[in-house]
């Protein structure tokens, strides 16, 4: 009797396993400057201590977090995803208005992508009205500070 209750233990926790959702996070480039990098327009949270918080907000996702300041790095982070996560997070920084890579990228996976900018693009300079990314993608949210990320999350809840 005691090794069934046991075994059923085991299986409630794999199954909460099983059906917990994996979010992919990734950040380009000069976004490990977070809480640094023009406070003014970014915040003064660092991402690290950020994602903690989000961590703990949605406590049934399997977060994967990654920042490259290298196109090529975040091309292959969304390959290794694309077939095998419930949904990516991807603010490509400044690659957004010039990746065609990036946006290739996204065309060839199978993970749905939510484009989460800081800031709100639209309210800036002409260039960055520009994004290769946009047209390959489930959604996007921009200009909520770093609560777009926790918007995104939710959208995949
Ligand atoms: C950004 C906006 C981009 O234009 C800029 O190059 C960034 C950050 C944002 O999160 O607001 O690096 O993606």
């Amino acid at each position: 009797m005691v090794v069934c209750a046991e075994v059923s233990k085991a299986s409630v926790f794999y199954f909460y396993k099983v059906g917990m959702k994996k979010i992919v996070i990734i950040n380009g480039p000069n976004l490990n400057l977070l809480g640094k990098r023009e406070p003014k327009v970014y915040g003064a949270n660092s991402f690290e201590s950020f994602l903690e918080t989000l961590k703990e907000k949605f406590n049934s996702v399997e977060f994967v977090y990654f920042q490259s300041n290298i196109e090529g790095e975040i091309i292959n982070k969304l390959h290794e995803f694309g077939f095998s996560s419930d949904g990516i997070i991807l603010n490509a920084g400044a690659y957004t208005h010039t990746s065609v890579a990036i946006g290739d990228a996204i065309k060839s996976i199978e993970t749905p992508v939510v484009e989460v900018h800081i800031s709100n693009v639209y309210s800036r300079e002409d260039f960055r009205h520009i994004s290769y990314i946009t047209p390959n993608v489930q959604g996007l949210i921009t200009g909520f500070g770093l609560k777009s990320y926790e918007l995104a999350v939710q959208s995949f809840l």
